[in-house]
């Protein structure tokens, strides 16, 4: 008998087939299958219930007849059962539970399990995506993270994963920075701090232009002569976003962030014209005070705020690149799904760009991909307030990355003393990084959360430490014991699982193509958290009540095979998430 990665998918098949068996009419049933409450099943069906209500029909008689007509091999895995008003609860036989865990035993069959989830499935992912010459601070971290998090995730689950980060890196500011560029630049603090200088010069340029109207005709200059592609100053925008990216390059490697793409708005110039042309001719867009806008008729707002869509100076907009983006991921990238991650003060431009494209594209007869934007909310300092320095500022990245890596060096050199300083180094790096990277996963990405480091590096509750710890501590078993970790109790007769933290443990495992799953429908990376801490939960719960190395043989390989299968589900789902893991701490 075979038992497929994602269990829930075939119940779903064979509940399906049920109803059909049974004289079910399938327009008005739900096969779908949930989680259960564990005190009640591993699976459950609830689709009888609407079933039964809408044509007035006892539910439990339907629920019966819909558990006859389920096949054999389905009840000869689980134990089913129906509850109270027609709840039909499937629990997983041991034997399956032990041929799920000697199944997917490796990073391999796990990944090979999960591709059927999105299969064939492209999906280019919009993320980071900051703007030219500033600095990233707290507020670019969620992006990163959560983007980096759901583009691993998706390519485990089979999906081709196109990444591309949307740089800001054309615009108005880029009159003050060339005219600050040329006049109030230092270029031994452009060497040692780039986006620092650049920062600086923007500000300082910005600060002159409201002091001395001869400065801001300087600028409006500088602007248009970038625009209409003057070589001098194009050189100089070039040098700008040269300058700017290996800053944020630096950043990024810190934080293992990849990219495919790096198609910043200002590759997008040449491909605004049809964007233009095509909303006017077909009516979506029209002038008014000189601009050109959409309208959407049909929306309770945005039937009066316009969606700008080139500005009344003829200028384009983040709607006119943003306009020509989706086209090109449409038909150059081929694109299924187009993923945006930005923060929540953005949905109002997103809900128009994608209620404007799904009009273009069905008017053009296009195919029109799936779009998500993604959004999360803000980083609280422990006052409740946006995060900010001493002074008022926003927290650089940089330097939070750094304190985080020292805060947790101490940590380690506290716990670990024996060991050599640069493994206590790179625990440290892992650690710290890892818990910055963990506190937002962990969080509903829609809401805000405070950052507090007692809490995100404290060794208890659902943090990257803890985490982390608990795969250290089985790995410590595995050394200590010589045992290899891959190949523990594989081979070696192990029977199904008996105890009751036993079988609670072999659930949870199984169990993670459901996380899995719901983490990639919702794009919400803190399912996968809370997932991996209830394991580590469960883990803990096992270890303390059953023996590992027991005499028994059969006993003694089923425990280790649950040991080093908890140990490659939390290193899958951690990696998955971004973090880099350890073997010891
Ligand atoms: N550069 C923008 C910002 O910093 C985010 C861009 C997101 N991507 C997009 N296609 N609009 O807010």
């Amino acid at each position: 008998m075979h038992v497929s990665f994602q269990i829930a998918t075939d119940l779903t098949q064979a509940v399906t087939a049920a109803a059909a068996q049974a004289g079910l009419d399938a327009a008005g049933f739900s096969p779908e299958i949930r989680t259960a409450d564990p005190r009640h099943g591993d699976f459950q069906a609830n689709g009888v219930l609407g079933y039964a209500k809408a044509r007035k029909l006892n539910p439990r008689a339907v629920a019966e007849s819909l558990v006859a007509a389920l096949p054999v091999d389905v009840k000869a895995r689980c134990d089913i059962s129906i509850a109270g008003p027609g709840f039909i609860n499937f629990r997983l036989k041991p034997e399956v539970l032990l041929q799920w865990l000697t199944r997917y035993g490796t990073v391999d069959a796990l990944r090979s399990g999960a591709s059927s989830l999105h299969h064939g499935q492209r999906y280019v992912v919009d993320f980071s995506s900051p703007n030219t010459a500033k600095q990233l601070h707290v507020g670019h971290v969620r992006g990163m993270v959560i983007g980096e998090a759901i583009c691993r995730m998706l390519a485990f689950c089979g999906a081709t994963v196109i990444r591309d980060n949307h740089i800001g890196d054309w615009g108005t500011q880029f009159g003050k920075l060339i005219w600050g560029y040329k006049h109030l630049r230092n270029d031994a603090a452009l060497t040692a701090d780039p986006l620092e200088e650049l920062e600086r010069v923007y500000k300082a340029a910005d600060a002159a232009t409201k002091n001395d109207p001869a400065v801001l005709d300087a600028v409006r200059a500088e602007l248009v002569k970038l625009q209409a592609g003057d070589t001098e100053n194009l050189d100089l925008w070039k040098r700008i976003n040269a300058v700017s990216s290996g800053a944020f390059t630096e950043i990024y490697q810190k934080l293992d962030i990849h990219f495919d793409h790096q198609l910043g708005e200002s590759f997008y110039n040449d491909r605004l014209g049809v964007v233009y042309e095509e909303l006017s001719r077909l009516g979506l867009a029209e002038e008014s005070e000189g601009a050109l806008v959409v309208f959407h008729p049909e929306h309770p707002r945005f039937k009066t705020q316009p969606f700008i869509i080139r500005k009344s100076d003829g200028a384009a907009n983040y709607a006119s690149t943003d306009l020509a983006t989706m086209l090109y991921r449409a038909e150059h990238f081929q694109a299924d799904a187009i993923v945006i991650l930005t923060d929540a003060r953005q949905s109002d431009h997103f809900e128009q760009l994608w209620l404007t494209t799904q009009k273009w594209f069905a008017r053009t007869q296009r195919r029109l991909p799936r779009f998500e934007h993604v959004s999360f909310g803000s980083i609280l300092g422990e006052d409740g307030k946006a995060i900010k320095t001493r002074s008022g500022d926003p927290i650089r990245l940089k330097a939070l990355l750094a304190e985080a890596e020292e805060r947790a060096l101490a940590l380690v050199n506290e716990k670990s003393p024996e060991l050599p300083e640069a493994e206590r180094r790179e625990i440290a790096a892992a650690v710290g990084i890892g818990a910055v990277r963990y506190a937002d996963l962990s969080q509903n990405r829609s809401s805000d959360y405070v950052f507090a480091w007692d809490k995100i590096l404290s060794l208890e509750g659902n943090t990257a430490p803890y985490l982390l710890y608990a795969m250290a501590r089985i790995h410590s078993i595995f050394r200590k014991h010589g045992i290899d970790v891959a190949t523990a109790g594989q081979g070696q007769g192990a029977t199904a699982p008996e105890t009751e933290t036993e079988l609670a443990l072999a659930r949870k495992l199984v169990g993670f193509a459901s996380a899995l799953e719901l983490t990639t429908q919702q794009l919400r990376p803190h399912f996968l958290c809370t997932y991996l801490y209830e394991l580590a939960g469960a883990y803990s719960a096992f270890y303390n009540a059953d023996k590992v190395l027991v005499e028994d043989p059969a006993i003694r390989a089923r425990r280790l095979l649950l040991c080093s299968r908890t140990l490659l589900v939390l290193e899958s789902g951690l990696s998955l998430l971004g973090l880099r893991t350890l073997q010891r701490m």
